[in-house]
């Protein structure tokens, strides 16, 4: 796939793809990357945060979009901003924290400064610009678009994008069931992010997360060492048959879906079903003291994970009760960050409960997940004699139905979701290119 390509053939991505199979290039090709950086991430919604990461004014996080350095931040009049965070004198990286309250931020080069809300505030030896130099020239850029879905924070680079609630779609209704889960009390992006990195491609990790097959296979040491010490435990319900149980998966539109276990999950006391934690019996004891056993029981199993996999193209995933952003860094090389989430007045044990919970999966699930991410690089990196990756489950089998919501329903193990967002990677990709190829751009 070359630039060059892209500007003079319609349909160039058409050779990616055949009926329940992908090309292995859209794994493992740098100069494919390098355009999904470009027309993918370059154009359409991005998530980029959550507002409750930064709750009060001059509060910062510093993220990428699709691998272009950027800052979110609650500027000192309150409002939620997000800078492209480059300085506009020679180009570097301006703000090189994580994270922090400032009310401004100063260039580490030659000391340029901006206000948090992108204003160039100032500079050293001014004088020797002339006098047409005006510092409001000077601005740091800021993406065309910033929206958020209560909450959510997303950015685009292009302002031809269709309003943002439009874009989620079907994932909407998802995100309002996930958020309000307990008595609708307000979800807090406040406690800690748990961060890996793979040496696999970013969509092998979109792949896993709407993925129903491979549980009961991938985390069978997990399941096999949770049954033998604690009995029938959280996630036992894959290891049947899952495409005859009630568990499925949902086109949402637009390359989103849903992994919905929550008719498994929570068919049952879900609290009932997690294994031992520490504290657990003493959570218990005094929120049944406070609340009475019945309300106290439904706070528990409101605790526990969402029984949820929501994949929102490109790289944000809602799983369990944690809000996930996949960040690719190379074509093989992709960071996970699992943020994990409160619950503002819940009492402390509830939010005690749901952070023993958060640490639960990604520290004995993620690990046989990342292990699988690399092999996949691996297999597909090394072998290029063999181009083609299965992505046919249900893709023949009649199972799909329209349901009563308008949505398009599978059993849980349909490839659905990767034919989906591989859709929309598509229309992205080839509308990219043919922009490029209208406005004579390059790389
Ligand atoms: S590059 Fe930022 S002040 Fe010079
Ligand atoms: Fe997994």
């Amino acid at each position: 796939m070359t630039v060059a390509m892209a500007r003079t053939t319609a349909g160039v991505y058409d050779r990616l793809f055949r009926p329940g199979q992908v090309h292995r290039d859209l794994y493992v090709d740098p100069q494919l990357f390098e355009l999904e950086m470009r027309d993918l991430f370059g154009r359409t919604w991005v998530y980029v945060g959550h507002e409750t990461e930064i709750p009060k004014p001059n509060d910062f996080v510093t993220r990428n979009l699709g691998r272009r350095p950027i800052i979110l931040c609650r500027t000192t009049a309150g409002e939620i901003a997000v800078l492209i965070n480059r300085c506009p004198h020679r180009g570097a990286v301006v703000c090189r924290s994580a994270r922090g309250n400032a009310g401004g931020f100063t260039c580490g080069y030659h000391a340029w400064s901006f206000a948090n809300d992108g204003r160039c505030a100032g500079l050293p030896l001014r004088h020797a610009y002339g006098e047409g130099f005006r510092l409001r020239d000077h601005d740091m850029a800021r993406p065309a678009r910033v929206a958020s879905y209560r909450g959510f924070v997303f950015a685009s680079m292009i302002a031809d994008v269709p309003p943002l609630d439009e874009h989620l779609a079907g994932a909407r209704r998802y995100i309002d069931q996930w958020l309000d889960r307990d008595d609708r009390k307000p979800v807090l992006v406040n406690n800690g992010v748990m961060r890996f990195r793979t040496h696999a491609n970013w969509k092998t990790v979109y792949d896993n997360a709407g993925d129903g097959y491979h549980p009961p296979f991938s985390h069978e040491s997990m399941l096999r060492v949770f049954a033998a010490r604690y009995g029938d435990v959280d996630m036992k319900y894959f290891t049947a048959d899952v495409d005859d149980s009630a568990m499925e998966a949902i086109d949402l539109g637009n390359g989103h879906t849903m992994l919905d276990q929550r008719p498994a999950m929570h068919a049952v006391s879900a609290w009932e079903r997690q294994h031992v934690m520490p504290g657990r019996e003493i959570l218990e004891q005094r929120l049944f003291e406070r609340f009475g056993a019945e309300r106290g029981r439904q706070m528990l199993d409101a605790s526990t994970g969402s029984g949820m996999n929501l994949n929102i193209f490109p790289n944000l995933l809602i799983i369990g009760n944690q809000v996930q952003r996949v960040d690719p860094l190379a074509v093989d090389e992709t960071v996970i960050d699992w943020f994990s989430t409160s619950l503002a007045g819940a009492p402390d044990e509830i939010n005690a409960a749901r952070m023993r919970l958060q640490e639960d999966f990604p520290s004995f699930g993620e690990v046989d997940d990342s292990a699988n991410f690399e092999a996949c690089q691996a297999g597909l990196a090394l072998v290029p004699e063999l181009e083609w990756v299965d992505i046919s489950r249900h893709l023949t089998t009649g199972r799909g139905r329209r349901g009563a919501d308008g949505l398009w329903h599978e059993p849980v193990t349909s490839d659905r979701h990767m034919r989906a967002y591989f859709e929309a990677w598509k229309a992205l990709m080839d509308a990219g290119s043919a922009a490029r190829l209208r406005e004579g751009g390059g790389r």
